[in-house]
């Protein structure tokens, strides 16, 4: 019979479940989501397994007799210990485990060998996950406006989310929903006609149709403090007079009016594309709110049939979310002129892509200003009978406060890219460690590129944060470029002759640790926020930097050199992998 691979985490926990199954008389399945792995403790006999009697005595799955602490000493008494799960013994309300080092050790390495950048995905844990058809919606800027910290962050988060999913073996969709379309998009092209240039348009697109954008807001040419120009631009009727003919121009498709904005997006998608690239982030489709005003207008129409759409007094057309009909919570979907609203485009693209792509799950990150946008959407979704909106999901992020680059504001994707790459080039020509290396300014990229990211991802994802440029490319502490270098520090690949292994297990706390990793991504999967795998990583680079230190390579015995060298080899494996779910390269050298 062949048997399944089992991950190393489940081959322990379904060695201690079957004792309590055998013991109880109950499945053994029972046991295994019930036993709760503990988190690493630098304590020399701390356990890696905890049982909840209480937990299970509450749910009635064991009979209560009144004495909790009686009742979890005899049943720890009753389990007995064995090669693999050397130690049980209760403690108040739980049965802790802990498990043999050395087999803890031989799993490790040994799933690490065989799995490579697979590693620990066969988890019966992970296996267990819901898998299908995932559509990611994430980055989403505007044409001709700022790539703001926000669009960053939604870049940095959906990615993860995409990478994350995909390696769990679901089939994921990457999509990136430009803002091509509404009024301001009128302004723009009306703005262009009068102050726009083709020449500059080829040579700087996103600049350029940002300037004009900007221009087309003040009607003058030249470009004033920003937010004065603004102020100016909402007392100009003339602008927004032409921005809103050209919109309705392009609405009504004119031809015109359609091959100016064909051009605008097809410039501005391939600019994005290189910046991407630069961050290592690809998308599948990318659509826009243009590719859905026609389809927004049938939407209204089957919300009207629905008896859904209401008109008011001022003309517009909205839909009632209240639950007692009293439009204490509404939402509009037209305005008086007819033209459609960000929130109708999105409820056609919503279910244009459930019919083009037949999700089973849909995932929009924004930052947490439009949280009541998208509960509208899934609201309406359901009241017209999309039930499938059930599994649509919006994740939410806070602000990023003092983004700034030396040039001043952050305007583009690419300011960033090149600040963090010009910083730690510059931190890395300073270092006395760093190595030489082929393609400096490669390297300093993708390892500005993760200080930007495990910055973004430490916390919960819906906390704001103050962006610190120094304190995030620090070499030491809690940061992306600690993690890289120590990953290049021990990327070691030997060739290993496994009799010569042995084990320094006093040394090495790290084991239990890196056999919770997939637990580590089935949290991260459940909530979809990556500080689990964040921390996770952190830890693991500082335990493996510190066994660095104290187990060396060079200069030690053959075999123990060997088995030293394995050791790194598989951390540096899980590492690695752990990072490019983040989205972040491991780099060779630093
Ligand atoms: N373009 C929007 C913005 O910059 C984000 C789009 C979010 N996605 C959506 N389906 N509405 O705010």
């Amino acid at each position: 019979m062949v048997t399944q691979p089992i991950h190393m985490a489940c081959f322990f926990r379904r060695r201690i479940a079957s004792k309590l199954s055998r013991c109880l008389g109950l499945p053994e399945d029972t046991f295994i989501s019930a036993l709760c792995a503990i988190p690493v403790s630098k304590k020399q006999q701390s356990p890696d397994f905890r049982l909840s009697v209480k937990a299970l005595l509450s749910k009635g799955i064991l009979p209560d007799n009144g004495d909790l602490e009686a009742q979890t000493k005899t049943l720890a008494n009753q389990l007995q210990q064995d090669d693999v799960v050397e130690e049980i013994f209760a403690g108040r309300g739980v049965i802790h485990f802990r498990v043999s080092r050395i087999q803890l050790v031989q799993k490790v390495l040994e799933q690490s060998r065989k799995e490579r950048d697979k590693f620990g995905m066969k988890s019966e844990l992970l296996k267990g996950l819901k898998k299908g058809t995932t559509v990611v919606e994430f980055s989403s800027p505007n044409i001709a406006k700022k790539f703001h910290a926000g669009h960053l962050r939604s870049t940095i988060i959906g990615n993860f989310i995409a990478n994350l999913k995909g390696s769990l073996g679901n089939n994921v969709i990457r999509m990136n929903y430009l803002g091509d379309w509404g009024m301001q998009f009128g302004l723009l092209a009306a703005g262009f006609q009068s102050f726009g240039c083709q020449e500059k348009l080829k040579m700087n697109p996103l600049q350029h149709l940002f300037d004009v954008r900007i221009y087309s807001n003040t009607r003058a040419c030249v470009l004033q403090v920003y937010v004065q120009v603004n102020r100016e631009a909402e007392n100009d009727e003339a602008v927004e007079q032409a921005g809103r003919e050209f919109f309705r121009q392009l609405e009504q498709h004119e031809q015109h009016a359609m091959a100016l904005w064909r051009q605008f997006r097809e410039i501005t998608v391939s600019e994005y594309r290189k910046v991407y690239k630069r961050l290592g982030v690809h998308f599948d489709v990318y659509s826009g709110e243009s590719f859905h005003q026609k389809q927004a207008q049938e939407v209204v129409l089957r919300l009207q049939t629905q008896g859904l759409l209401k008109t008011t007094e001022k003309g517009t057309g909205v839909v009632d979310l209240s639950p007692s009909g009293d439009m204490s919570n509404y939402s509009t979907l037209l305005r008086s002129d007819g033209t459609s609203l960000y929130i109708t485009r999105d409820l056609a693209a919503a279910i244009n892509r459930k019919e083009i792509h037949n999700f089973d799950e849909m995932i929009y990150v924004t930052d947490k200003s439009q949280g009541n946008h998208f509960q509208q959407l899934f609201q309406i979704l359901l009241a017209m009978g999309h039930l499938w909106a059930e599994r649509c999901q919006h994740v939410p992020f806070g602000l990023v406060q003092g983004m700034k680059t030396r040039l001043g504001e952050v305007v583009f994707l690419e300011d960033v890219l090149d600040e963090a790459q010009a910083r730690m080039l510059r931190n890395m020509s300073q270092a006395k460690t760093t190595k030489e290396m082929d393609d400096p300014e490669d390297t300093a990229e993708k390892v500005g590129i993760s200080a930007l990211i495990i910055q973004d991802f430490k916390g919960p994802l819906v906390s704001d944060y103050k962006f610190d440029w120094d304190r995030i490319l620090q070499a030491q502490g809690d940061t992306g470029v600690f993690l890289q270098y120590t990953e290049a520090f021990i990327s070691l690949s030997p060739s290993i002759n496994c009799c010569f292994l042995t084990y320094d297990i006093h040394t090495v706390t790290m084991w239990p640790f890196v056999f919770s990793y997939d637990e580590v991504l089935y949290q991260s999967a459940c909530d979809l926020q990556p500080k689990h795998l964040v921390n996770f990583l952190m830890t693991l680079s500082h335990l493996a930097a510190s066994a660095h230190r104290h187990l060396p390579v060079k200069g030690s015995p053959q075999a123990v050199a060997q088995a030293r060298l394995q050791l790194f080899s598989c951390v540096c494996t899980v590492l690695a992998n752990g990072m490019r779910i983040l989205g972040i390269t491991p780099v060779e050298k630093m």
